[in-house]
């Protein structure tokens, strides 16, 4: 194997600069080229791309973002895409690629795995951390300490105000996020795209804690459960509170990722750059209870990652 491919592909995350610096920095330690491919799948369908080395990668870990640039690409979709894209590859005698990313971007690559010789291998980077396969995945952790500090925040005009907010927080489908963020807040209510939830339930819950001298509250909510300001306005209209929105919106995308993030990416690079040197491919790697692992690249994608619940029995039991 001479030349391995890297790509950043899908939702931007805190870390992914961490990632290419580490797999570039592996592959040069076995002696292996590095070709970046700019902009997500867009770069395999449009031949660009652009040699990387140690020095390319230098003063970067600590940056939010992704030095490749990503996208979100339709034209992969389809079937002339797929094979532009093995193309792409085969001209460029790319013998393994990484791609850095998070389902949408796992689920074209075992597209792509089909169309082309070239090993891949997923390394799970979104703030969604919705991969199965793995614990965590790169920039959740920056995603969750940038929520908690600014719900932090809200929570001092809330009780100088005696408002009950609603924080919306991203997690179009899934609740990892908006679940860890409302533990780690206090939050008094946490709603994902998991679990069904009850008006009724939110406004009794508003109700008893007003009547035990919690004048306050923060209501945490993943963006997939439906319209925020609407509920915002049925809860005042039912429980007399003053109710306030605050959607967090794309800064949990940006920001310098935390150790904990650099951490994984760093490990999963590591463990992606040594499958591809050990001539494995279409797997994912991932972290499972400490374990560096990988899975194998269909089972990921096919298999929907399970949401801890009991996180929102004990939020619930906490906020009391
Ligand atoms: O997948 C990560 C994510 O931030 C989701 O949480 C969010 O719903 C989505 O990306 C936003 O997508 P876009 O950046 O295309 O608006």
């Amino acid at each position: 194997m001479k030349n391995i491919g890297v790509v950043t592909s899908g939702g931007d995350a805190p870390g992914m600069n961490a990632a290419i610096r580490a797999v570039v920095r592996i592959a040069y330690s076995k002696d292996l080229r590095v070709l970046g491919f700019e902009r997500g799948w867009e770069g395999l369908l449009t031949n660009t791309l652009s040699q990387l080395t140690p020095r390319s990668v230098g003063g970067i870990i600590q940056l939010g973002g992704t030095i490749l640039r990503t996208s979100r690409c339709p034209q992969f979709r389809k079937r002339e895409g797929i094979e532009k894209a093995a193309e792409t590859l085969a001209s460029n005698n790319v013998s393994g690629l990484a791609v850095i990313g998070g389902n949408g971007s796992f689920k074209a690559a075992l597209e792509l795995s089909r169309e082309t010789d070239t090993l891949i291998v997923g390394v799970p980077a979104t703030i969604d951390n919705d991969v199965f396969g793995t614990d965590e995945t790169i920039g959740f952790d920056t995603a969750v300490n940038t929520a908690v500090t600014e719900i932090d925040k809200i929570r001092d005009t809330a009780i100088s105000h005696e408002r009950i907010f609603i924080v919306e927080v991203m997690g179009r489908t899934r609740g990892f996020l908006a679940s860890t963020v409302g533990l780690t807040v206090g939050a008094e209510v946490i709603l994902v795209p998991e679990v069904k939830y009850k008006k009724e339930t939110i406004f009794k819950t508003i109700k008893q804690n007003s009547a035990k001298g919690k004048r306050s509250g923060i209501i945490v909510a993943a963006e997939g459960v439906g319209d925020t300001r609407k509920i915002a306005r049925e809860i005042e209209e039912n429980t007399g509170a003053e109710v306030r929105l605050s959607i967090l919106g794309y800064a949990q995308r940006g920001g310098n990722p935390t150790a904990r993030s650099r951490l994984l990416a760093s490990l999963f690079a590591n463990k992606a750059v040594e499958l591809l040197s050990n001539g494995q491919g279409n797997r994912i790697v991932g972290l499972q209870k400490g374990r560096m692992t990988s899975t194998a690249l269909e089972k990921a994608c096919k298999t929907e990652k399970p949401l801890d619940l009991s996180l929102l029995r004990l939020a619930s039991i906490l906020a009391t």
